[in-house]
């Protein structure tokens, strides 16, 4: 997969060298280029952005440097044999990002992110880009952060371990919370590893009985209390037959 970001602050996005990220790069599956928005700018003082239009606070980013930084990244990509690529808008309106979105992006060949700072970017530039690729407007909460690149940063985390050989184990985001599946929409519940007994705080039995079945029911027993706890909005998205059929096969 290739990647480009558009930024203002490129030394912000040098966590992707890093963990997860850094290792799916190193291995070839994550190709990532970073550009600094401001190299598009021809004045003395850089300036990306400017008053808005109809008046009130704060500034917006202005067209013509946008337009000029992602030619130039479409330009660079589609020479280095890129294709299909997908603009990724992270803004405080655009839709939820989920785990769905993660696996839908997961099976693109290429994202463009364009994380802004300010009040946002001159609509135009969006509208221009949706004529040429598909574009999603993300929101990862609803809080207001103070530019988009956290939001960059997240959503290349929550992509890149999806990608084939990028996490050691294969099954390890199988029963992830929000995975497909029969425990899709659950939260998942407590682990535990080695030692037995902490601090006189001994691993439920269940978990050393070696019974696969009940360890099964324990933990969408636990995913259940949990969701229910943290996150019962979730369990209204739950199928009761779902869980029949599951206790039918333990
Ligand atoms: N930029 C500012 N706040 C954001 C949010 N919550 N999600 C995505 N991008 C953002």
């Amino acid at each position: 997969m290739r990647l480009d970001v558009v930024t203002i602050f490129p030394e912000y996005l040098e966590p992707l060298d890093v963990s997860l990220v850094g290792k799916a790069r190193a291995r070839g599956r994550l190709d990532v280029h970073v550009h600094d928005l401001r190299h598009w700018t021809y004045d003395r003082h850089n300036t990306v952005d400017d008053t808005p239009y109809g008046g009130g606070p704060g500034m917006v980013m202005k067209t013509e440097p946008w337009g000029e930084a992602l030619d130039s990244a479409l330009a660079d990509g589609y020479e280095a044999g890129a294709h299909d690529p997908v603009l990724v808008v992270p803004t405080p309106s655009g839709r939820p990002f989920t785990q769905q979105t993660a696996v839908a992006l997961a099976r693109q060949p290429w994202l463009i992110f364009t994380p802004a700072r300010y009040e946002g970017i001159d609509r135009r530039v969006t509208d221009e880009y949706a004529t040429r690729m598909p574009v999603h407007e993300v929101s990862i909460g609803d809080y207001v952060l103070a530019g988009g690149e956290a939001a960059v940063l997240v959503i290349t985390e929550a992509v890149a371990r999806l990608l084939p050989g990028v996490l050691g184990n294969a099954e390890s985001h199988r029963d992830d919370s929000f995975a497909p599946g029969a425990m899709a929409n659950l939260l998942e519940g407590p682990v535990y590893t080695k030692p037995p007994v902490w601090r006189g705080r001994a691993v439920p039995e269940v978990l050393t009985g070696g019974h696969h079945g009940k360890v099964a029911r324990w933990r969408r027993d636990e995913a259940l209390r949990r969701t229910a706890a943290h996150r019962p909005d979730l369990l209204e998205r739950c199928d009761p037959a779902e869980f029949d059929r599951k206790d039918r096969e333990i």
